[in-house]
């Protein structure tokens, strides 16, 4: 099998990653989301898998099925992820972040449908309100043999700001992505990657499969 042939240098460690999207409900029959589809996640997991790791995957709606021995807790929302996560982590050796997390959720209008008769002549204007940062609590709460890995989409300042979620959420390696280049973020299937660790190595990568990034993702971390 693919296990078989690959290096075992994850194995013993318990390994958990947020992948997918969130939902966040505004009325019975609508909700804010986003377009992610859960790839560089599954990719993490997987690898993860091959080379030995015990992996758990809390995901967010999305089409992608595990082999069975890879665990699933399934979510809808950034505040069941949030608590599916801290729940997990302290049994954890490695965090992964690959969620793309609805920063704000709306206010909700309540059980029902919302009727467009009710907003017809003024419009509509939904009011939204902040969701926990997953990957931040579990930066605060990691003690000194756990790792976390983070990712970051961005449209501008990518190198301030990988820099910045680097140091603000506690992390040992960041992947950053320019989200505005072609081949890049969401739904795709290769990302460029900008790669900072916490041991100060800076590194630009050339367009990867997801696939390919994730592997050297592992490889970056177990350098030391
Ligand atoms: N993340 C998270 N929980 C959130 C928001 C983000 O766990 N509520 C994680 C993502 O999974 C990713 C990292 O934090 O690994 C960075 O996400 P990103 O959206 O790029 O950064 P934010 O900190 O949300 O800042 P902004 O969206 O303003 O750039
Ligand atoms: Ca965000």
């Amino acid at each position: 099998t693919l296990k078989a042939l690959s290096p075992q240098d994850l194995a013993g460690k318990k390994v958990l990653i947020t992948l997918g999207p969130t939902r966040e409900s505004w009325d019975a029959v609508r909700f804010w989301s986003n377009p992610s589809s859960g790839t560089m996640g599954a990719c993490m997991a997987m690898a993860a898998h091959l080379r030995g790791a015990e992996v758990t995957v809390v995901a967010g709606p999305t089409a992608l099925d595990f082999p069975s021995d890879i665990s699933v807790v399934p979510v809808n929302t950034a505040l069941e992820m949030y608590q599916a996560a801290t729940d997990l982590w302290p049994d954890m050796d490695i965090g992964c972040a690959t969620a793309a997390v609805a920063d704000f959720r709306p206010v909700s209008f309540g059980e029902g449908k919302f009727k467009k008769s009710d907003s017809r002549d003024s419009g509509l204007t939904v009011e939204f309100q902040p969701n926990p940062d997953i990957l931040q609590s579990l930066g605060a709460h990691k003690n000194s043999s756990q790792k976390l890995i983070g990712f970051a989409a961005e449209t501008a300042d990518i190198a301030q700001e990988a820099e910045r979620k680097l140091q603000s959420k506690n992390l040992d390696l960041i992947a950053a992505n320019d989200i505005s280049k072609e081949g890049s973020g969401f739904a795709v299937r290769t990302n460029q990657m900008y790669v900072l660790d916490s041991q100060g190595r800076r590194e630009m990568w050339p367009q990867l499969s997801k696939t390919e990034v994730a592997w050297r993702l592992w490889d970056h971390l177990l350098l030391d």
